[in-house]
């Protein structure tokens, strides 16, 4: 595993000024804004951010999965140095579930009621590798072994309906994983499950990315699980990317109010200090984005400078944060 931010292998991501709008009656509404990541090969990114600050939509537009007739897309996404912001429809139908693939938070929602689990898992390899029918069936039951479902034989042949919602998003992740992608964008994935199952689908995200090198970008507003699977941390607010930081530093330093705002509102993080606090304010909405920093009207550290528009500023080598003061400004973190 490469460390986190430095990373001496080219990267197997790179988004570059990212811009996302939809095309609606009253005329264009941007939603998010020059969003920049890189994500080295096997790397374990946390991408995360209160409702409504962009992360769903950022990582549909990676695997292009935006309605087309709405969403425009502007800026590069360089996957292995192929640009799929601009790839055919036809080509990108190539990458998707074979190089990158996504899972959602809603396991029942991507899978098909009158197909078996194992006909899909095996239709989601043959989509990409011509093998026979038998063929398919063994992988398919490989996979689900692979994910830890018991008795995958008897489970390959049983309907959607019939699994648990824990086993349901089980063989979301065996349908994403078995053509073997570079990148498996995971988007709330345990957010519908009770929580003893939230950490064995956790845990399992993990140790199959470890295992295979996947690169695995986590969105969650979860940033216990961040912490326990991810090596980088991204935070977004009102669609652009503020935050950008190794887990550990980010943890114990934040250089966001934001961030740092997330992490103090974490039950299981802040208990030590016995502080639990959530942000006041909520986020603007994209039809009333603010000039300026989009954060200040729920800082407390806003100043006269804050209403200028904030770049990304380099704090120190793999760190970088959208406020000018972030350099001076000592912020709590969740462990101190
Ligand atoms: N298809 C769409 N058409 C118009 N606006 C959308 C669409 N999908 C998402 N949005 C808006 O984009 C913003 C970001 O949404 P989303 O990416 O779902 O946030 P998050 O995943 O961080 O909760 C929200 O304001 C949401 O209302
Ligand atoms: S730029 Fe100003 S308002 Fe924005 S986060 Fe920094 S201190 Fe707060
Ligand atoms: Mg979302």
């Amino acid at each position: 595993m490469p460390d986190a931010g430095v990373s001496p292998q080219p990267p197997l991501l790179e988004v570059r000024d990212l811009s996302l709008s939809f095309a609606t009656a009253r005329g264009a509404l941007p939603i998010t804004r020059n969003v920049n990541f890189t994500i080295a090969p096997g790397e374990r990114v946390g991408l995360v951010g209160e409702s409504g600050c962009g992360k769903t939509v950022t990582g549909l537009s990676l695997l292009r999965l935006l309605p087309p007739q709405s969403a425009r897309i502007q800026g590069d996404i360089l996957f292995n140095g192929t640009n799929l912001a601009t790839l055919s429809p036809r080509r990108m139908r190539a990458v998707r579930g074979r190089e990158i693939a996504m899972i959602f938070q809603e396991p029942m929602s991507a899978l098909d009621p009158v197909f078996t689990v194992g006909d899909q898992i095996s239709e989601a390899y043959r989509i990409h590798f011509p093998v026979s029918r038998a063929e398919g069936r063994e992988r398919a039951i490989a996979a689900l072994r692979e994910v830890g479902i018991p008795a995958p034989e008897r489970r390959c042949d049983e309907y959607p309906h019939q699994l648990s919602g824990g086993m349901r998003q089980r063989v979301m992740i065996a349908m994403a994983l078995i053509c073997k992608p570079k990148l498996l964008v995971a988007d709330e994935p345990t957010t519908a499950l009770d929580v003893t199952v939230q950490a064995q689908i956790t845990d399992l995200l993990r140790s199959l990315s470890e295992r295979t090198g996947t690169a695995l970008i986590f969105i969650t507003h979860d940033l216990g699980v961040v912490a326990e699977t991810c090596t980088r941390m991204i935070t977004m607010y009102a669609g652009e990317v503020v935050e950008d930081a190794p887990v550990d530093d980010v943890l114990t330093r934040p250089r966001h109010p934001y961030t740092s705002g997330l992490l103090r509102s974490l039950p299981g993080l802040s208990k030590r200090r016995g502080v639990l606090t959530s942000i006041p304010g909520r986020v603007p909405s994209p039809n009333a984005m603010p000039a300026g920093c989009r954060f200040r009207s729920r800082c407390t550290h806003v100043v006269a400078g804050c209403e200028q528009s904030q770049p990304m500023i380099e704090i120190e080598s793999g760190r970088t944060a959208r406020c000018w003061r972030a350099p001076e400004l000592v912020l709590p973190g969740a462990v101190n």
